[in-house]
């Protein structure tokens, strides 16, 4: 019997930002303490980048560390998908630079992806579509954020909590029973005033008045965030498993967005997964948004933590509101 064609993750890859600011650091710029942040985030220090570092710099080292791991070539891509609200430009995608700076050919096609804190799932989703359509065999998906760029360092509600970075994937079509089972996505568009950036889009241009007031700085309402998470990401996470046939207990690791120590714990209450299978790297990085999945599966992934036909879930949720899950047989 021919098995049903899967999309797998056959490498994996992480940018590590090169500087660290710790709870510390913070103390000095705003009215904080480490012992604030700790007990609320989870969070001990995250990683900035250098400035002479883009998005796409950091998209496309993790690229081509997944791209090593998997045993292809950036020709071998016919498709690059990254998920970034920090792209280096509003015009081209960074998708478009991570291809020039790896050097793919061609009939590689390459583009953004919107969907804050939930893109690399939202690309995960997207890449599994194409290549079962069979409209592509290889794809890359990437997260890559330099969110300190579009940080308000007076604004302790937010400078607190996010990092740099990036993490990649690479996809391809299989035959095998394994690869990715399921994905769903959601957006609650009632919320989109909970997290954003304000300006610099067509909506509110950038302008003097606007760059002055720290407009293209993220604005966050954390206390309504962090409510809707522990809620949706618990009913995603139901839905991967019994969409599935399988239920929580038949899951070994969860990789979910490293937003907040508490709203993973509040998960691994109400779906009853034991917080010993999350992968937790957010003491170290803080919230880098669409990188955060992939960047803690790739370490999860080279610290030999991941074995063949392991269940993993994974879950994250951001602007928009917008979040989602996908299960994966590895
Ligand atoms: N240091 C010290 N005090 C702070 C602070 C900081 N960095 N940030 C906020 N506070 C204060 C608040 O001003 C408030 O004071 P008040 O009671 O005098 O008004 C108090 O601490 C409690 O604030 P609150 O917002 O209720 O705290 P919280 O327990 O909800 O924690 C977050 C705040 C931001 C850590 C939390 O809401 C959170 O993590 N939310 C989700 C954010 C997130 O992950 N977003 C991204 C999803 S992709």
């Amino acid at each position: 019997m021919t098995s049903e064609m899967r999309s797998r993750i056959i490498g994996t890859g992480k940018y590590q930002a090169q500087r660290i600011l710790s709870n510390a650091d913070l103390e000095k710029l705003v009215d904080t303490s480490d012992e604030w942040i700790r007990e609320r985030t989870g969070i001990r220090e995250r990683r900035l980048a250098t400035e002479d570092v883009a998005s796409s710099d950091m998209a496309a080292h993790a690229l081509q560390e997944a791209l090593q791991m998997a045993g292809k070539q950036p020709n071998d891509l016919d498709m690059i998908i990254c998920g970034t609200v920090t792209p280096d430009r509003m015009l081209p995608a960074t998708a478009a630079y991570v291809q020039k700076k790896i050097g793919a050919s061609n009939h590689c096609a390459s583009f953004d992806l919107s969907a804050a804190c939930a893109g690399f799932i939202y690309g995960l989703s997207a890449a599994d579509a194409y290549i079962k359509s069979g409209k592509a065999k290889t794809v890359a998906v990437i997260g890559t954020e330099l969110l300190s760029r579009f940080m308000d360092w007076g604004d302790r509600n937010t400078c607190i909590l996010f990092g740099d970075g990036a993490g990649a994937v690479v996809l391809t079509a299989d035959t095998a029973d394994r690869g990715i089972l399921s994905t769903h996505q959601y957006t609650n568009a009632e919320l989109t005033e909970l997290l954003k950036i304000p300006a610099g889009g067509s909506l509110q241009p950038a302008s003097p008045e606007t760059v002055a007031a720290n407009q293209h700085c993220i604005q966050m309402e954390g206390r309504e965030v962090f409510r809707y998470a522990v809620r949706y990401l618990s009913s995603a996470a139901m839905t991967a498993v019994e969409t599935n046939g399988k239920t929580p207990d038949d899951v070994n690791l969860v990789v979910a967005h490293q937003a907040n120590l508490r709203i993973l714990e509040g998960v691994s209450q109400r779906v009853k997964i034991p917080m010993e299978r999350f992968v937790l790297n957010l003491e170290y990085y803080g919230n880098t948004s669409s990188a955060s999945i992939p960047i803690a599966l790739d370490e999860a992934n080279r610290a030999g933590r991941i074995r063949e036909d392991d269940i993993l879930l994974m879950l994250a949720l951001g602007g928009g509101i917008s979040w989602g899950s996908a299960l994966i047989k590895w």
